[in-house]
């Protein structure tokens, strides 16, 4: 059994990782938690039987009293991450850390060579990575059956109705408050693609521009849904319509309390309830990674708030055959050359991105117990988070950035 503390109580603490106790109690245990905001460090403690004396307002009065516990999920917002997972491994934490590691190319390293340091066990929430779709595609391509990789097509399909949610109305919406989308969302996706390949990037360049989510694309219209939007029958987007008819997991960061009339009360005048084209969202709504590596495989990836569904397609192209997958579907297709087209089913997965929230907590409890070694899953986590700073400044800068010479000027 492996002892925990929730540093940050909110969406993914409650619901990606406190859920895995809920079903797995002689795994991992939570026996402590630290938010500031009282209903959620309430609803975890009780959901967790925590003891009065283990529950904290601020993590900081967790470090206060040395160590508590095996281990720490470290779950509040991207820019605090750096200072709790160095704070923690010094205290000789195992963390489980969730993405992005830091939100400076420089931290990146820093919290590699920290969890080197004091050795001790450090997973990073790339969760694609632990689920069965991505799982049993590396097994296709470990296999062999497509030959040497030649060509990956990998395209994250982010859905409409979650860009606005996330990326122009909600907290990942700003790259000076949260980061870039490529940091924030696909380095999942740099991740990936460095998990399948194996192998290190050559050089790299990236486009994309905020093209919809603006000011411009709309005249005439409030700030908020609220006041009066004249169209609000026909717009995608009015407020009201998309939150009382969303999941809880987008009803959550609105308000805790998820009865109507409390998401109505926290449109009028509340982040959510902001007009998207009035937002102060900087992120993009479209990027293009274009990468090749040391071994000549050249990579497209693809992020486009325009889609319909939240999935993500993969298309591998090898010197024998070609896989193609979906991932809201249960199989992936293969078609070796001169053969018949196969199909392998995809394990069903439990839990939140296709079972790869708990199967990361899962890798996480094994490398606590010494049972598996996680070094190469860090190497592979920093490779895929700098890509995405990397690419961030091609599409800035319009420039291809060498990626060795890129990792070499950080340090
Ligand atoms: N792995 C994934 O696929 C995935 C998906 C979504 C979000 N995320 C990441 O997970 C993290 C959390 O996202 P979320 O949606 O749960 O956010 P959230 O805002 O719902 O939760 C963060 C919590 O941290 C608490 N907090 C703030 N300061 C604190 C402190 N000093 N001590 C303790 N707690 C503190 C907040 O009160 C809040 O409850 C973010 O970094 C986000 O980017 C990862």
């Amino acid at each position: 059994m492996i002892e925990a503390i929730m540093i940050g109580a909110g969406n993914r603490g409650i619901g990606a990782y406190g859920s895995y106790v809920i079903e797995h109690p002689n795994e991992l245990a939570f026996v402590g938690v630290a938010d500031p905001d009282n209903e959620r460090r309430h609803y975890f403690q009780t959901e967790h039987k925590i003891k009065d004396d283990m529950v904290f307002h601020d993590a900081e009065e967790v470090y206060s009293k040395g160590k508590l516990a095996d281990a720490v999920f470290i779950c509040t917002q991207d820019r605090q991450h750096i200072h709790h997972v160095l704070k923690a491994m010094d205290l000789g934490y195992h963390v489980f850390l969730e993405k992005p590691m830091a939100v400076d190319p420089h931290d990146i390293l820093k919290i590699q060579k920290k969890a080197i340091a004091t050795k001790t066990i450090l997973v990073v929430a790339h969760v694609l990575r632990y689920s069965p779709f991505f799982n049993t595609i590396k097994n296709v391509l470990d296999e062999g059956h497509l030959g040497k990789i030649m060509v990956i097509n990998h395209e994250e399909n982010v859905g409409f109705y979650h860009q606005a949610h996330s990326y122009v109305r909600g907290n990942w919406r700003n790259s000076s408050i949260a980061s870039p989308m490529i940091l924030a969302k696909s380095c999942h996706d740099m991740d990936i693609i460095s998990y399948l390949l194996d192998d290190t990037p050559k050089r790299l360049s990236s486009f994309g521009t905020r093209s919809h989510f603006k000011r411009e694309t709309m005249d005439g219209v409030p700030n908020y849904c609220l006041d009066g939007c004249p169209h609000q029958e026909t717009c995608l987007y009015f407020a009201p319509k998309v939150y009382l008819n969303a999941g809880d997991w987008m009803k959550f960061p609105v308000s805790n309390d998820l009865s109507d009339q409390a998401i109505l009360k926290a449109l009028e005048k509340g982040p959510y309830g902001r007009c998207v084209y009035r937002s102060d969202n900087d992120v993009v709504d479209h990027q293009v990674v274009s990468i090749e590596f040391d071994h000549e495989t050249t990579v497209n990836f693809s992020m486009s708030a325009f889609s319909n569904k939240i999935t993500r397609h993969i298309h591998i192209m090898g010197t024998n055959g070609e896989l193609w997958g979906d991932m809201n579907e249960d199989h992936l297709t293969i078609k070796p050359f001169g053969k018949d087209a196969f199909y392998v089913n995809i394990p069903e997965g439990k839990g939140g991105h296709g079972g790869g929230d708990h199967g990361a907590v899962k890798r996480f409890i094994e490398a606590c117990h010494q049972r598996i070694d996680v070094n190469h899953d860090l190497e592979i986590a920093v490779q895929g988070h700098l890509l995405a700073f990397a690419a961030e400044k091609s599409r800035v800068s319009g420039e291809t950035v060498d990626f060795k010479h890129f990792v070499k000027e950080l340090s």
